[in-house]
């Protein structure tokens, strides 16, 4: 079974994006043949200052061998060292009705935040698609708001096997719905565009004005505590070390301890969570040529499935 799946370089990762996605997505690449990927070529439709664009992509493949992402096991690469995902795009494209596209709501939100939408976000889902088909994939570990995307993936193949004949495996999205959706410190869906996020490698410090300043209700500390389910940081507690959170619930449904108690054991949780792997981060730092040469033994095999299946697609389209 083929495993693939991409994360954008378009800023500092969050602990929305390491439990909704990242770590699904490593316990998955256990299960099969995996491709994680850093899409930088999507980052392209809103990252347009190339410094920055590097130093995200160099900051999403630390954080990946920090988290647990084995170079062995799973091919992990750059999108852009794989050009030919941009030729299927094209080829892609070709086959898409504009109607489809004009549907998919990631580009219909940006249009209605009043953005002028460049060509390329309006084709991102076929880019997409690209990335999916052209290494086989079977499954497509995301979070939920990625869930239209595979199905526009699942609608071209289907499309280009009807036409051309049987060359693409057909993918199916996995999603998991236990994490669904973690919230940031105000209660919105944790983002890196809502300044509300608490980053995985944030340094303590700022960890700590960020969990600090999670918005509670105003219950007094005495009283025992009512409406625990709206509580930001019991619920992120409660993904992060659901033994601890058991224990603080309690303790708050008794009364007589307040939210500043959690904030501190929520910290506390969050700093020895990610101990190991900030450890680790700080080790690959001063190793960046290793972490470059992960990426082009990735690139190396991602480039092998490329072209085998590129050989198929020219064929059956008349290009060759
Ligand atoms: P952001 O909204 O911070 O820019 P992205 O859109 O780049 O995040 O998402 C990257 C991956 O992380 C996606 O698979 C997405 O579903 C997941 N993800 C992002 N935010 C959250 C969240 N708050 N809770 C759970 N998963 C999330
Ligand atoms: N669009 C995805 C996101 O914003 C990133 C991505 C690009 C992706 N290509 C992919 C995800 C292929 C899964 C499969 O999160």
């Amino acid at each position: 079974m083929r495993i693939l799946s991409g994360i954008q370089p378009s800023g500092k990762l969050h602990i929305g994006n390491y439990f909704g996605m990242m770590r699904p997505a490593l316990e998955l690449a256990q299960k099969g043949e995996a491709f994680y990927f850093i899409a930088d070529y999507h980052a392209l439709t809103s990252v347009s200052n190339a410094a920055g664009l590097r130093q995200n992509v160099a900051d999403v493949a630390l954080d990946f061998l920090a988290c647990g992402l084995d170079p062995a096991k799973t091919v992990f690469y750059r999108q852009s060292d794989v050009p030919q995902v941009t030729e299927l795009a094209w080829i892609l494209n070709c086959i898409t009705p504009m109607p489809m596209l004009e549907n998919c709501v990631s580009y219909k939100d940006k249009t209605a935040q009043g953005l002028t939408p460049n060509a390329g976000l309006f084709t991102y889902p076929v880019l997409q698609a690209a990335d999916i088909l052209i290494v086989q994939s079977h499954l497509v570990p995301v979070g939920k708001d990625q869930k239209q995307h595979i199905e526009v993936t699942r609608d071209i193949a289907g499309a280009f096997n009807r036409q051309f004949g049987e060359v693409f495996t057909i993918p199916e999205a996995s999603i998991r719905e236990a994490v669904a959706v973690m919230p940031g410190t105000d209660g919105q869906k944790m983002s890196k565009s809502y300044g509300n996020a608490i980053e995985i490698f944030g340094d303590e410090k700022a960890t700590k004005k960020k969990v600090m300043g999670i918005i509670t209700d105003c219950q007094p500390m005495e009283a025992p505590k009512t409406n625990l389910d709206q509580n930001i940081a019991l619920q992120l507690l409660k993904v992060i070390a659901p033994d601890k959170a058991a224990e603080q619930e309690a303790k708050l449904v008794a009364g007589g301890y307040g939210y500043g108690e959690l904030k501190k054991t929520l910290l506390a949780a969050l700093m020895d969570y990610f101990a190991p792997m900030r450890a680790k981060r700080a080790e690959l730092e001063k190793n960046l040529d290793y972490v470059e040469q992960v990426l082009r033994a990735g690139a190396a095999r991602a480039n092998a499935v490329a072209n085998a299946t590129m050989e198929q697609v020219r064929k059956a389209v008349g290009l060759r």
